[in-house]
Order: C-alpha cells, then sequence, then structure tokens
C-alpha cells in the first residue's frame, strides 16, 4: 500500500507540478546551493514572494563561494522584503562556513547539515532529499496536513509529530524521495488545503481516511489553547 501511495502522488506530480526556478529539469538533479537557498527563503515566505528573490540572488551571487564573499550589508540589504533577517545573517554564516570547512560543497548527510548555521530537521531533510536524492523524511506543516488526514490522527499538534514524522519515512521511497517531498508540498498547497479541501481533484482519495469519513477538516487535530 505504501508503494501505490507513492505512485499515485509521483504520477500526480509529474503531470502537475509546479515549474519553480530551483528545481531540477527533469533528469537533472537540483544543485545544492540552490535547494539550500530556496529552502531558506521559504521558511515563513510564500512561493510567489521567493521566485523573485531567489533569481536575484543568484544573478548577485551565482555560488555559494560568491555568496560567502559578498560583504554582509550587501546580503541584508538584499534580503530587505523578506523579513525574519536572522535567515539572512545564518544564510551568509553558513555559506562562509561551507566555504571554508568544507571546500565549497555542501555536506550530503542530514547530521552534518543540521550542525550549519540556519538547517535544522526540516531543512536538513530537504536538501538530503531534493539536491542529494536520499531517502529523508521530509514534513513540514502542510505535508503534516496531509499525514493527519490520511491516516485520520487523533492525536493533536504537536505531540502528532513524531508519529507523523514515522509515518512519512515509512511512505518515501528510495527512487524519488526528493519528488516525493516536493510531491507532497504541492499537494498541500495545492488540493489538500487547510479548508474546504478539493478531495475531487486529490492524487490520494483511495489512500485518505479523512476523505472516506468526509472529516478532512477535522484534521489536523490541534491541541485546545
Ligand atoms: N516550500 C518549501 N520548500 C518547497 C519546495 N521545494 N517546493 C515547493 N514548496 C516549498
Amino acid at each position: 500500500m505504501n508503494k501505490d501511495f507513492s505512485k499515485d502522488l509521483l504520477d500526480w506530480y509529474d503531470r502537475h507540478q509546479r515549474t519553480l526556478p530551483w528545481r531540477a529539469k527533469s533528469g537533472v538533479t537540483a544543485d545544492p546551493y540552490h535547494v539550500w537557498l530556496s529552502e531558506i527563503m521559504l521558511q515563513q515566505t510564500t512561493v510567489a514572494t521567493v521566485k523573485a528573490y531567489f533569481e536575484k540572488f543568484l544573478r548577485l551571487w551565482p555560488s555559494v563561494e560568491n555568496l560567502a564573499a559578498a560583504p554582509l550589508d550587501s546580503v541584508l540589504k538584499e534580503w530587505a522584503g523578506l523579513g525574519y533577517y536572522a535567515r539572512a545573517r545564518n544564510l551568509h554564516k553558513c555559506a562562509g562556513v561551507i566555504v571554508n570547512d568544507h571546500n565549497g560543497t555542501f555536506p550530503e548527510t542530514e547530521a552534518a547539515l543540521r550542525s550549519l548555521p540556519g538547517i535544522g530537521d526540516y531543512t536538513a531533510a530537504a536538501i538530503i532529499a531534493i539536491a542529494f536524492n536520499r531517502h529523508a523524511a521530509v514534513v513540514d506543516g502542510n505535508i503534516e496536513r496531509i499525514i493527519a488526514r490520511c491516516y485520520r490522527i487523533s492525536t493533536p499538534l504537536p505531540t502528532a509529530k513524531k508519529p507523523i514524522r514515522e509515518v512519512v519515512e515509512g511512505l518515501t521511497p528510495n527512487t524519488r524521495p526528493g519528488d516525493f517531498a516536493q510531491a507532497m508540498m504541492d499537494l498541500g498547497a495545492s488540493h489538500c488545503s487547510p479548508k474546504k479541501p478539493s478531495c475531487m481533484l486529490c492524487p490520494l482519495p483511495r489512500h485518505c481516511e479523512a476523505h472516506k469519513t468526509g472529516d478532512m477538516e477535522n484534521y489536523p487535530v490541534k491541541a485546545p489553547k
């Protein structure tokens, strides 16, 4: 059944994925620098806003070496409008560590990535899966919602985070882990919306217990305030 879940999702992704500037073109692996930069920008900022900033940053600093060599003030100035400036400071610091301690190449394990400035569990897993096409459980808020619905997880968030992560671990295929993660993100950003999800258009109805029961909007369950 796990195989069917990822197959149904990936078939949909192959037909409907969004064209985003940091994504690999078919058959070509995404550049770790691009994946890292986009994932940092996408924390707390929408895809629509990030696109233009991502392209501007790559024009100004096409490689991690260029970014590391840039004055911090220039990076902060170009970041203006994205907010949460700690992200920009960590971005610049992380570029320096990659260049000075890692010969300008991104480490290829989650643990090594997590030790870098500004990279937490989510971003480390996203880089491993998307840039290196290695198995990693990528879980953000959208993905939590999809899993909580498919499995009608009655434990409230944040306690449900751990069981949800375990489900994602098991569902993520070894063959296309990065596409699986990005397909989940695209589904969460489109049909599997928090309110009034479009189950008619969803590729996963046969895997979704909440859809079968008709109580999608009750998931994920939130702890009472
Ligand atoms: N949100 C965060 N990372 C993303 C990605 N790689 N694709 C689409 N939405 C995202």
